[in-house]
């Protein structure tokens, strides 16, 4: 198979470096080319990332030599996919033109509210890919445009699905301590006023960042019938802060489940959680995405002792709050497995299936 010629837009940014780090040795994709905003264009990758650099590890120096091109000057057709990282209000305007001739993989909000548009984690819903030739029908594109979740409810909802399955959930509450790099470049530039406000403090509120959980969770644990999206009915209320951690999103869960379930069986089902993009052994997928750890795990500094597309669950017990009350702590890496690396593995499952 040769390889899928890939743009990617807001290559410079948080998300989009990951995207980069995740592409740039892929056996399925390669870079043709990394866009961003006027201000990066022709400068090479390296100068565009040099103020808030965020990889883990550095793509290799071709990639760092290539010129960083305008969004405005990139013709979507010489490509066979777009990887977009761009600010939601400009993802609005330039994921429709680029999804007029080919697919968009997008981190940003812009699309995942609309009705036409699934909001997909391929280990969670791969099922709500049905909707894209409802989507391509309605708007006249060739392409389409997928999103992924925001990265405070990637976590969320890889943990509820096994349990959805199992024993369904009728309501939960959630904090998240969310880190700075789910900020983007403000959250982790050392002059930035953002960054130094919330050195050795907790900012209680993210704007905007609460509504979303809600409703992400809802739709993307939600049932296809007849090609129709139903929501699931979940109780949700969340409370999203901003901790001085660097990467790693971690959440205090309180559910109540629908049946009864010890904690061991809830523990069995958390760590046995198995989904289609196990199964088809997609390059980016996690062999185990849950892992349920003891004492004093998890822990954002340590997330990078596990495989990063990992959720981690630590902390479970049971709760009084609620009817069949079962309480954990999770991290998720809000770059790799929220951002990018999501990303990228939305691509591979629709490599796979045909509609990419
Ligand atoms: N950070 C995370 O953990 C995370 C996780 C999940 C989803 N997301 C989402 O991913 C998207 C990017 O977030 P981020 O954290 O990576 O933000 P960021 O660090 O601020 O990066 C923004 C990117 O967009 C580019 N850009 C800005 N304005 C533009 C314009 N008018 N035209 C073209 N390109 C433009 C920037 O290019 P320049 O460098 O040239 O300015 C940069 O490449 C957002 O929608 C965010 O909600 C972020």
């Amino acid at each position: 198979m040769s390889k899928k010629r890939a743009v990617i837009i807001g290559a410079t940014g948080a998300a989009g470096q990951n995207i980069v780090e995740f592409t740039a040795k892929h056996p399925w994709f390669e870079i043709g080319c990394l866009s961003a905003s006027e201000r990066s264009h022709m400068k090479t990758y390296r100068e565009a990332t040099q103020a808030a650099p965020f990889f883990r590890s550095m793509p290799p120096e071709e990639v760092m030599k290539m010129k960083v091109v305008g969004a405005d000057h990139v013709d979507p057709r010489d490509y066979d996919v777009a990887f977009s990282a761009l600010p939601s209000e400009v993802a609005k305007v330039q994921e429709a033109k680029f999804a007029e001739h080919i697919p968009v993989i997008s981190t940003a909000s812009a699309y995942r509210y609309e009705p036409d548009t699934p909001v997909l984690l391929p280990d969670v819903n791969p099922s709500h890919t049905a909707m894209i030739p409802l989507q391509r029908e309605k708007r006249g594109w060739n392409g389409y445009v997928i999103p992924g979740p925001n990265c405070t409810t990637v976590g969320l909802v890889t943990t509820l699905k096994p349990l959805m399955d199992a024993y369904g959930v009728n309501i939960l509450s959630m904090v998240s301590m969310q880190s700075l790099s789910g900020a983007g470049e403000k959250g982790l530039r050392a002059d930035s006023e953002y960054r130094l406000n919330a050195v050795k403090n907790v900012i209680p509120l993210i704007e905007g960042e609460e509504g979303k959980v809600v409703k992400e969770t809802n739709k993307i644990l939600g049932s296809m019938v007849n090609g129709k999206l139903i929501d699931a009915e979940i109780n949700v209320h969340a409370t999203c802060t901003r901790v001085d951690v660097e990467i790693g999103h971690t959440e205090a869960v309180h559910l109540g489940l629908k049946e009864q379930a010890s904690i061991d069986d809830v523990r069995d089902k958390l760590n046995g959680y198995k989904s289609e993009a196990q199964e088809l052994e997609l390059p980016s997928a996690a062999e185990q995405p849950i892992i349920v750890l003891e004492d004093d795990m998890p822990q954002p500094k340590r997330h990078g002792e596990y495989p990063q597309m990992v959720t981690l669950v630590g902390r479970l017990r049971g709760n009084k709050l609620w009817e069949n009350g079962v309480s954990y702590v999770l991290t998720s890496d809000n770059l790799e497995k929220g951002a990018g690396g999501g990303a990228v593995l939305s691509a591979e499952y629709l490599l796979v299936k045909g509609l990419l």
